[in-house]
């Protein structure tokens, strides 16, 4: 069955891509898997933050998180800087991994920027603390989105130097879990980028605090083409879109793309359904269910932020929880090592 982990930055403005790619499968995974989730707050000051502004984010990912349906009392909800263990195993896999590995990730690339001289030494070593995420709790599935892969593929490496090194069979060998069908979902402004936090227009994502009629602003304004739908054509032999109508028409794949997440109905089904439809229909129906799912969270959510004391009890649990499991973890590794 194994055991998954995963974990979520509190940058700020959580919006639909982190809910479909990522919290909504934390939610599904907990029927059947103990499932530990983790507000990492200490990726997230790897790049700049005002103090205020992140204490207010990390409560709003842990609200988000139980507001979506993440059971408290099924599965471990913290903040990772409350668990030591983190930042100690990340020590031991610093000295575990090399320097030509992390030289090789490309988000450190594309985050650094050209300015790279002046990126914190914690971004360039970010991918070593995921490692040690995952690794502290054993965790053999995580779910990520896509862009994650590179640095899920890095912790297997730590994972399997670190048993080679000191020939050990101590920790295992991570799997990505990559789910659903927009795992990556595009911006509402143009459909070649990634909806995104940082996103100058606010109308280029669905934010999980948005009310219904931002909702249905933002998708009336959502950038289209002027032809009607796609029909079934559209799709390749295996139901997924043909890469003809990802790159000629990438605003409607990600529409479409978002119903198919939202309704959990497969492509063909959604397709089918709008085939040949004008945009405005489409709009209405898809208004509709964005507001029907997602109302009801941002209202949860709402909720747990105005009287916090039980969102502090969650965390207070988990924060034992996770500790309580990790900590023997990290107790033998520091043996393995030679730590006295
Ligand atoms: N880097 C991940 C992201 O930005 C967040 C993360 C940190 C994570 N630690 C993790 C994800 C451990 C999975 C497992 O999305």
């Amino acid at each position: 069955m194994g055991r998954v982990f995963s974990g979520v930055q509190p940058t700020g403005n959580l919006h639909l891509g982190n809910y479909l790619g990522a919290i909504k499968n934390f939610v599904s995974l907990q029927n059947d898997h103990e499932c530990i989730y983790c507000v990492v707050d200490m990726h997230a000051i790897t790049v700049k933050q005002d103090p205020k502004i992140l204490k207010n984010n990390i409560l709003e990912v842990a609200a988000a998180f139980v507001a979506s349906g993440i059971n408290p009392d099924k599965s471990v909800i913290f903040v990772q800087s409350q668990v030591s263990a983190h930042a100690e195993l990340a020590w031991i896999f610093n000295c575990v991994a090399r320097l030509g590995w992390l030289n090789r990730m490309t988000q450190f690339k594309e985050k650094a920027g050209k300015n790279r001289e002046n990126a914190s030494a914690g971004l360039y070593t970010y991918p070593v603390l995921m490692a040690a995420d995952i690794l502290a709790y054993h965790a053999t599935h995580v779910p990520v989105g896509d862009d994650q892969r590179q640095h899920l593929e890095l912790a297997r490496d730590i994972a399997q130097k670190f048993n080679n090194d000191f020939q050990v069979e101590y920790f295992p060998v991570t799997e990505p879990v990559i789910m659903g069908n927009a795992t990556r979902v595009m911006s509402l402004r143009d459909g070649k980028n990634k909806m995104s936090k940082s996103d100058m227009s606010d109308y280029s994502r669905l934010n999980l605090t948005d009310s219904a009629d931002d909702i249905s602003n933002k998708i009336r304004k959502a950038k289209t083409d002027p032809l009607p739908l796609p029909d079934l054509s559209c799709l390749d032999n295996e139901d997924r879109f043909n890469e003809d109508i990802i790159i000629n028409r990438p605003e409607a794949v990600n529409l479409l793309n978002i119903y198919s997440a939202l309704s959990n109905e497969n492509t063909k089904t959604v397709v089918s359904k709008f085939s040949e439809k004008q945009f405005s229909f489409f709009k209405n129906e898809l208004n509709q269910l964005s507001v029907e799912t997602l109302s009801p969270i941002t209202r949860e959510m709402r909720k747990l932020l105005d009287d916090r004391s039980f969102l502090e009890e969650i965390l207070n649990k988990g924060r034992d929880k996770a500790n309580s499991i990790a900590e023997p973890i990290l107790k033998e590794a520091k043996e393995i090592v030679g730590f006295y």
